[in-house]
């Protein structure tokens, strides 16, 4: 027999026994944008490799080594997205949503990069992406950082640190390129193949290099935020005015760079410690030139994306279980008059109650159903056997203590009987219904 397939590497399955805790997780994403008035847009998933090029950079690691690029049928270059900036900018000037107004979206989904996998770094990963555009000030750099501080108190995130840096005007940005070039020429010979390649290249990115041989060379290199221009000097001061008076507290990090071309002024970071290596739950940054770069109109931009993977790793050390939620109620038939009357019976529960209520399927005697019910975890069983059927009764058997006596009800009485009885367990059902 040939093996069995298995999922590409750094390609997850996200099983039942982990699903309930990713809904848990979105549905607080969706409810904090919602406070905020953010909509959600849905992009593809696939898009022309030179939208990305363009927009992330051409000798970013990006695009020159983590897309997944394929011919389509008529030999167009197509790449799944490795994240969702570029498809959002794309989709919004495809439709016009630029125009004399300001928009506030998110999407979520599946990003591909083909890294080397490694905890909290996968080839298949999600995001929550959250972009704002028309906006030049830093009121909305100080709303985004808020929202994501909030997202982190409604989820119990604490040991997360905001960190920030201002990459000044791409004038600014490229003097001080020049600038540190020549430092870097200067030391040339203590820095690493990959810092050498990119002397002439992307020179900013040696300076979130995690080779620790480099350290003493990019401590001493010149400093972007001593360079800024004067108007990125005060969106930079009058953001972190407005991040003290709401009570935000971050650390200035010079030396965060971001790995996408497209950002300037304001960059910023959420990390923590507890996730080893790959600390970085939500990351973005103002990118005011890339709108009219794809030919858009010159709209300013700003945005972030979260990776889920990490927050449910977080939410998880924290204590979270993500236990899938037991049924209700399992519902036993024996004999096929009770198994058509059971069909019935099922649907109609459902409608009255928002129950999660098992049907036993592909029969059994009343015992194997019982034990199934048993291990189901359900608080109660529906029996309907051939007595029930011939009175038009339901025995409802409690399956955990405290639970009360079992009791035989007419079909219609079934749902209020089950509606107190959950509810009187702290409230199960309305607890169940909102997920
Ligand atoms: P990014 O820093 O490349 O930014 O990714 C954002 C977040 O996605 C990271 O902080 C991390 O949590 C998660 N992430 C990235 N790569 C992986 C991976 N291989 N495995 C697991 N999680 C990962 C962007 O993507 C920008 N588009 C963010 C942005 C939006 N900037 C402005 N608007």
């Amino acid at each position: 027999m040939s093996k069995p397939f298995q999922a590409i590497r750094g390609m997850n399955d996200i099983l039942p026994s982990e699903s309930a805790l990713w809904q848990g997780l979105e549905a607080t994403v969706r409810e904090v944008l919602a406070a905020y008035d953010y909509h959600e847009i849905r992009l593809p998933i696939v898009e022309r490799t030179e939208l990305f090029a363009r927009s992330i950079g051409e000798v970013t690691d990006i695009v020159e080594k983590e897309m997944y690029t394929f011919a389509d049928r008529n030999d167009e270059s197509l790449s799944l997205r490795p994240e969702g900036t570029a498809g959002c900018v794309r989709a919004c000037i495809e439709h016009g949503l630029l125009h004399h107004q300001t928009q506030r979206l998110w999407y979520a989904g599946p990003m591909f990069r083909y890294e080397k996998p490694q905890k909290g770094r996968y080839r298949q990963f999600h995001q929550v992406g959250v972009e704002a555009y028309g906006m030049a000030g830093p009121d909305i750099d100080a709303e985004l950082i808020c929202l994501t501080a909030r997202l982190w108190r409604r989820l119990g995130i604490r040991e997360v640190t905001l960190q920030l840096n201002s990459l000044g005007s791409s004038a600014a940005r490229a003097a001080y390129r020049e600038r540190l070039v020549a430092y870097f020429e200067t030391r040339r010979t203590e820095l690493d193949e990959d810092s050498q390649r990119r002397l002439h290249t992307n020179p900013l990115r040696i300076l979130d290099t995690r080779n620790p041989a480099m350290r003493g060379v990019v401590a001493e290199a010149p400093v972007l935020l001593d360079h800024l221009d004067t108007e990125s000097q005060i969106h930079f001061a009058e953001l972190r005015a407005l991040l003290d008076s709401a009570g935000i507290t971050y650390e200035i990090n010079p030396r965060l760079v971001r790995g996408l071309d497209y950002y300037c002024k304001t960059v910023f970071e959420w990390v923590t410690d507890t996730l080893g290596a790959q600390g970085t739950i939500c990351a973005g940054g103002r990118y005011d030139g890339l709108i009219e770069q794809l030919s858009g109109p010159a709209v300013p931009g700003i945005g972030f994306a979260m990776g889920l993977e990490r927050l449910v790793a977080m939410l998880v050390a924290a204590g979270y279980s993500g236990a899938d939620p037991n049924p209700h109620a399992y519902l036993i038939m024996v004999g096929d008059a009770a198994q058509r009357q059971g069909l019935v019976l099922a649907e109609q529960l459902r409608e009255q109650l928002p129950l999660r209520l098992r049907m036993n399927c592909g029969g059994g005697g009343f015992k194997a159903q019982f034990r199934r019910a048993d291990y189901s975890g359900a608080r109660f069983a529906l029996i309907l056997g051939e007595d029930e059927i011939k009175a038009g009764t339901v025995a409802i058997k409690p399956l955990r203590e405290t639970q009360g006596e079992q009791v035989t009800l007419s079909q219609d009485q079934v749902a209020a009987h089950l509606r107190m009885a959950l509810n009187s367990t702290p409230s199960v059902l309305e607890r169940d219904a909102r997920g």
